[in-house]
């Protein structure tokens, strides 16, 4: 193992709240964001700037931006899906954006109304214009194993969107399991994969925990050498155009997780507790 720290984003009030049914208020937001950046969260997804009417419930993210007590020891990052969210973001003062897609065709329609094609044509001028501002961007890459319309999604269609994603000048890949299907196993296969066209020291891994196997692939992806994980706090989550995408895994849960592997995350679990409180009145649980 080459380093011991480990680096978590926490996605909860992003990916978490774009699925709750209801609208929380801004304020709520703000408390949570603040309360995950005392537990020593330094990479919160705290938003998205994308249509309101597709994600109604991250429909003000200018005023979270606005109103939280940003420090300069955390990065604030949104998601963006265009140019308009690009100039969106950029004047929200963001230090980072996080441009998406999929390894699957059918999900990425649903998702963000375009082919894999079109919406590399519409990250180009994001991207670039990210870099002219300075900032770091992140690429997502949803349903790296499995889909809930096309099923099992080969490692070829993954790497083709890994290898389009790095073209284009994203610093950081994440390979999201949007649906919480994948295992260990496949874990391992396919970051074996990743690792021969991007550095894995740039590889997130974005995980969701339907089958209770979250916690053995965030092993593998350790094993792999990844050192970035995405979490949510409470396990809140779960993606609105995903059918059946359950919450993501528990930051605390990855915390423990991660610790107990010798790994140095920097969280307070106390603190992450009380953040915790704010999200688990708001979490949507389906039984
Ligand atoms: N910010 C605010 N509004 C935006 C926007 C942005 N970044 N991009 C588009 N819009 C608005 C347009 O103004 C238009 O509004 P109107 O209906 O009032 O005229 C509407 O959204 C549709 O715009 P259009 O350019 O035709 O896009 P589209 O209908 O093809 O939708 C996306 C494409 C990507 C903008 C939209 O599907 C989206 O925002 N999806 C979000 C998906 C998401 O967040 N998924 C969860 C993450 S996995
Ligand atoms: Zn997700």
């Amino acid at each position: 193992m080459t380093s011991r720290r480990v680096r978590i984003v926490e996605v909860g009030p992003r990916d978490g709240l774009q699925s709750e049914p209801g609208l929380l208020p801004t304020e709520v937001k703000v408390r949570l964001i603040e309360r995950l950046m005392t537990a020593g969260l330094r990479r919160i997804e705290a938003t998205s700037f994308v249509s309101p009417t597709a994600v109604p419930q991250l429909g003000d993210a200018e005023a979270v931006l606005a109103a939280i007590d940003r420090r300069a020891e955390v990065e604030i990052s949104a998601l963006v899906p265009n140019t308009r969210g690009l100039e969106r973001a950029l004047a929200a003062r963001v230090d980072r954006i996080a441009v998406f897609t999929s390894a699957s065709e059918t999900f990425t329609g649903r998702n963000i109304r375009c082919t894999i094609d079109e919406s590399f044509a519409r990250f180009g001028p994001v991207v670039s214009g990210a870099k002219a501002a300075g900032i770091p961007v992140r690429g997502y890459v949803s349903m790296a194993w499995h889909c809930p319309y096309e099923g099992a999604i080969g490692a070829e269609a993954t790497l083709a969107v890994v290898r389009r994603l790095d073209a284009l000048g994203c610093d950081e890949i994440a390979l999201a399991d949007t649906v919480g299907l994948t295992s260990p196993v496949e874990v391992g296969r396919l970051l074996e994969r990743v690792a021969t066209v991007v550095a894995v020291e740039r590889v997130a891994v974005h995980l969701h925990d339907t089958s209770g196997q979250a916690l053995a692939n965030v092993e593998a992806a350790v094993l792999a050498g990844v050192r970035v994980f995405d979490g949510a706090v409470g396990g809140l989550g779960g993606c609105p155009f995903a059918p059946g995408s359950p919450g993501n895994v528990d930051t605390a849960d990855l915390v423990a997780t991660l610790e107990r592997l010798g790994l140095d995350t920097g969280i307070d679990v106390v603190k992450l507790a009380e953040a915790a409180d704010i999200a688990r009145p708001i979490t949507r649980r389906v039984a």
